[in-house]
């Protein structure tokens, strides 16, 4: 495995960024920067490349998988259509952490990247690296995070080499993510724009734009995907139980030393405004209340952080669900399995 040492002048031409693109001409995989979280790329078009994809992942085969271009020719090569709505989106949000789910054109990416559905996901990173990547390649590349199934979504080079040494070609480092959270997933091949997976991009954003937009019911949607609680519930986990305590930081605080009597090693998840109110075996602070954009962007690294600490358990504070907090929330719960202790109040 190569690792392209932090890049971020696009301008330039780097023999790095030639040789990841021929690494992909040839159907390897290799993993990127976006402004989201980093992705493991392959040639979209190339059915034995993008298995590699779900290889090095060790993902379930029937999730499809978005598709990143760097230009509007790209994207409008993949898709059947681009429905006036969704270019107004295009135009507004691209590049951007915003995929838009379109009917596809036939041929024009594998099946394994669909799924076999008769719709794509497309998206265009905020990324220099990605958008260089993609150009000096000329292939439409598909991308999920590149984590292995299940774990937190890698925001640093160093996250991608931890699950995934030996199992791909090379890493692409352009230093920690912005945004920290996935892309904003948004099904436009129905009449009303719906939101399949909240992200970078908050339904207040999109509704400034195009006034109605649905919201899926329940979680992410994964067409096909076992139905299981348990296939759900491994999504974005630290090794610990992660418990959500909707409450105050005394109660939390309350949890750990219970826990903590009966032998416990605990981990706290928590903001600047309150760490200093709790004394657990690792209290990590992952951004301030007062701009929850940087608890988004530090999440999973402070996830994989309690791993590295071995607890045998982590208690988080809950967010508000506005604006990112409501991408904010959607992974913290999946991370817990849908875990949430409410404090009583009489
Ligand atoms: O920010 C992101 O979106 C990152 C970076 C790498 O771009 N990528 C990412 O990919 O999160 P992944 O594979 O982890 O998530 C893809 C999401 C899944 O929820 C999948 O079900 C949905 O997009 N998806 C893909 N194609 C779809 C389709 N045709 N219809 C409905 N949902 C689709
Ligand atoms: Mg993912």
């Amino acid at each position: 495995v190569w690792v392209v040492d932090n890049i971020v002048d696009k301008q330039q031409s780097y023999p790095q960024i030639r040789e990841a693109a021929e690494w992909l001409r040839v159907g390897e995989v290799v993993a990127f920067p976006t402004e989201t979280v980093y992705g493991l790329g392959a040639d979209a078009a190339n059915t034995e490349a993008v298995e590699k994809i779900f290889a090095a992942k060790g993902r379930p085969s029937d999730n499809p998988l978005i598709v990143h271009v760097a230009t509007m020719a790209q994207a409008e090569s993949v898709v059947a259509a681009i429905p006036p709505l969704a270019r107004t989106l295009m135009e507004r949000f691209w590049p951007g952490p915003l995929t838009l789910v379109l009917p596809k054109r036939k041929g024009a990416v594998s099946e394994r990247v669909t799924a076999g559905l008769p719709t794509v996901a497309v998206r265009m990173p905020a990324h220099p690296l990605a958008l260089a990547l993609i150009e000096e390649s000329g292939l439409a590349l598909a991308a999920p995070s590149a984590n292995r199934s299940g774990r937190p979504s890698p925001t640093t080079a160093a996250h991608v080499l931890a699950d995934l040494n030996g199992r791909i070609a090379g890493v692409m480092d352009g230093g920690p993510t912005g945004i920290g959270v996935e892309s904003t997933v948004l099904d436009c091949s129905q009449t009303v724009p719906t939101i399949l997976r909240p992200g970078g991009v908050t339904k207040e954003a999109l509704m400034e734009v195009i006034g109605h937009v649905a919201e899926a019911a329940g979680q992410e949607h994964e067409p096909g995907a076992p139905k299981a609680p348990g296939m759900k519930y491994t999504h974005y986990a630290p090794k610990a139980p992660l418990w959500i305590v909707a409450g105050s930081p005394a109660f939390l605080q309350r949890l750990v030393e219970e826990s903590r009597a009966e032998g416990k090693a605990v981990g706290v998840l928590t903001t600047e405004e309150h760490r200093g109110q709790y004394a657990a075996d690792i209290v990590i602070s992952c951004g301030t209340r007062r701009a929850l954009e940087t608890v988004a962007r530090q999440l999973y690294d402070a996830l994989r952080r309690f791993d590295d600490a071995n607890v045998d358990l982590i208690y988080s504070e809950a967010f508000p669900e506005e604006g990112i907090g409501v991408a904010l929330m959607n992974r913290l719960r999946k991370a817990a399995g849908g875990r949430v202790i409410h404090e009583q109040h009489e």
